[in-house]
């Protein structure tokens, strides 16, 4: 195997892995939005939140190994390799303008959903003697009320 085909075979693999990764966090969101509650969201919402780590070397990789495909056998100037580059700085773009932000704002819903979750089981335990009721008790927490 020469060097080219080493490189393209990187470059498939930057492809497999962006495209898994795009694959993955569309399948979280489409989890996110059929959630009905906080406990079913917050798994999706986090995969979704550790999946982001692939797309920088990803894209890097998917770039780096395609220039140098093109520099040794094709040009700069190819309409199908200038389509690629425009369809890699879509992905790159969107990720910071679009993805990024509304990542953000998800994960500041569901924290404070935590936090007025956490509020409510604490503070409703001197109040109705029980450590929060059935339905807002915290995953993985003692379901006993203490005192009982
Ligand atoms: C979303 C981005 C991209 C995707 C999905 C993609 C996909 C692919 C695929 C599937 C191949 C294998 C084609 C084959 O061997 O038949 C390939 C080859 C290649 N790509 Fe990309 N690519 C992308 C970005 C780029 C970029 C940004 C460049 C240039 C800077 C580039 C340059 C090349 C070159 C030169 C080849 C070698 C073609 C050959 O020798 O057969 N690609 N790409």
């Amino acid at each position: 195997m020469d060097a080219y085909h080493l490189v393209l075979y990187l470059h498939l693999l930057s492809v497999f892995v962006l495209v898994g990764g795009i694959t993955l966090v569309g399948v979280c969101y489409a989890r996110l939005r059929a959630a009905a509650s906080l406990i079913e969201a917050t798994p999706w919402a986090t995969l979704a939140d550790q999946t982001g780590w692939v797309f920088p070397p990803a894209i890097l990789g998917l770039f780096a190994t395609g220039a140098y495909l093109t520099n040794d056998r094709w040009t700069w100037g190819t309409s199908w390799i200038a389509v690629s580059i425009a369809g890699l700085a879509l992905v790159t773009l969107q990720g910071p303008l679009a993805a990024g932000p509304r990542a953000k704002a998800l994960k500041h819903s569901l924290d404070e959903n935590e936090a007025a979750r956490w509020t409510y089981a604490l503070v409703g335990w001197p109040v109705t003697g029980r450590f929060g009721s059935s339905s807002s008790r915290i995953p993985g927490s003692c379901s006993a009320s203490p005192g009982t």
